[in-house]
């Protein structure tokens, strides 16, 4: 199941649901193409997904009519006019990707390789959990961002997709976010906790990418179904995401 290392393909984990995977992914993306880069999102919670619905769009055209054989991956692109870059957008309560055939899933993979030749950032936003659909999209990325929360759950569970991402074939370097932190102060805490789990029984340690501090902001901008840097580009979280987006393209 293992492919060859790309180096412009991010994606976006966490194990765990709900901890902020979509909206950092749709953020990041936003950032990029506001840094001037040319941005693909990949909606890879096939689904569940919701990257179209954070940014309320209805696109015309969505990978259930990839899978059905109707279009072709990059006749499914999207263009997020408000945010400058692409996207391709799943459908929720189609097919999720547990139950797409493996033929189907590579083939769909071998078609977004070809297709980031055409960007400086392809992001997958990842659905939650461990299973192997999900980690062979994870094996596309060069890099893969783990998304932590403070919550127990999201720490085992994080944790859980490091141990088998770390035992694949090519995996992606692995870096960590700690989102809806408190402070950055308590997002260290956070951070050195799934670090110290990955150190002493895996023998990794992978860094600390960056810190992004809860807001309610970001609730807000969700609810209204617009990009936080269109309705509210200085708040914290904004900013957070900002200093993490510049780390990312200086690597
Ligand atoms: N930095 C943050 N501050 C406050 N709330 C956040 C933050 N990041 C995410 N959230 C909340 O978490 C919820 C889940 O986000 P989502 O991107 O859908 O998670 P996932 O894709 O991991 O399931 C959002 O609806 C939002 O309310
Ligand atoms: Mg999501």
């Amino acid at each position: 199941m293992a492919e060859p290392r790309k180096n412009n393909i991010i994606a976006v984990a966490s194990g765990k649901g709900g901890v902020g995977k979509t909206w950092l992914a749709v953020t990041l993306s936003h950032l990029f193409a506001r840094s001037g880069r040319h941005v693909l999102l990949f909606d890879g919670d096939i689904g569940l997904a919701n990257v179209d619905v954070q940014l309320g769009l209805t696109p015309q055209r969505d990978l259930s009519s990839v899978i059905s054989g109707r279009h072709t991956l990059e006749e499914a692109i999207t263009h997020y006019e408000e945010g400058g870059f692409d996207i391709i957008a799943g459908r929720s309560g189609s097919a999720t990707l547990a139950t797409l055939s493996s033929e189907k899933l590579e083939a769909i993979c071998e078609d977004l390789k070809q297709l980031q030749k055409n960007y400086d950032f392809v992001v997958i936003d990842l659905g939650a959990g461990v299973e192997q659909h999900v980690q062979y999209l994870a094996s596309l990325a060069a890099r893969c961002i783990v998304v932590i929360t403070d919550e127990p759950t999201s720490l085992t569970d994080a944790y859980a997709f490091i141990k088998i991402t770390h035992g694949n074939k090519n995996a992606p370097d692995v870096g960590i976010v700690v989102n809806q932190a408190a402070t950055q102060k308590e997002g260290e805490v956070t951070y050195h906790s799934i670090n110290k789990a990955c150190v002493n029984f895996l023998n990794i340690s992978p860094p600390l990418l960056g810190i992004i501090r809860r807001d309610n902001k970001v609730k807000d901008t969700i609810r209204a179904q617009k990009s936080l840097l269109i309705r509210a580009p200085h708040s914290t979280a904004a900013t957070d995401a900002a200093v993490l987006s510049i780390k990312l393209m200086q690597k």
